[in-house]
């Protein structure tokens, strides 16, 4: 067991856990932050994607000894009311089904639209490939991503 301090969604938490503990585990059991998802826990599904220092990552396969001064984003902390561009993206284009991929999917889009704001479908395809949807919502996620881009005019 070893401490670690770190820094989600702009609060300072202090854990004392196995050095491979996946970052996700400790997001969702001692931060409780549960908008994070378990999926496939190999990398592989994108449920878990959340931000360090701006970058999407799986918090599936990170172990928490390698966050270090990196500062964590979860979907609770990408904005405060739930009103980032790309969440009121998804309520109009009604993106959801069952929702357990949800919140990958927006931490992933929220890092392709700070790289390339105004995305081409390909763009979109080739950077959300990695974050599975098994009720294949796929169409409505660009659609989503193409409105926030425009400042949520369809
Ligand atoms: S749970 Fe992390 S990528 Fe699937
Ligand atoms: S909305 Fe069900 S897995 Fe994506």
């Amino acid at each position: 067991m070893a401490v670690f301090n770190l820094t989600i969604n702009n609060e300072d938490y202090k854990v004392d856990v196995d050095p491979q503990m996946p970052l996700l585990w400790v997001i969702r059991d001692f931060a409780g932050l549960t908008g994070t998802k378990y999926g496939c826990g190999i990398a592989q599904c994108g449920a878990c994607t959340v931000h360090l220092d701006g970058n999407a990552v799986r918090s599936c396969s990170i172990p928490v000894s390698s966050v270090a001064d990196q500062k964590v984003v979860t979907i609770e902390g990408l904005s405060k009311k739930g009103d980032h561009p790309l969440q009121k993206a998804w309520e109009e284009a009604d993106v959801p089904q069952c929702g357990y991929c949800q919140s990958g999917q927006i931490m992933s889009a929220a890092a392709l639209l700070k790289d390339k704001p105004q995305p081409t479908d390909q763009d979109i395809d080739n950077l959300m490939s990695g974050n599975i949807c098994r009720c294949g919502t796929y169409n409505r996620i660009k659609k989503a991503i193409h409105l926030a881009a425009k400042g949520g005019k369809s």
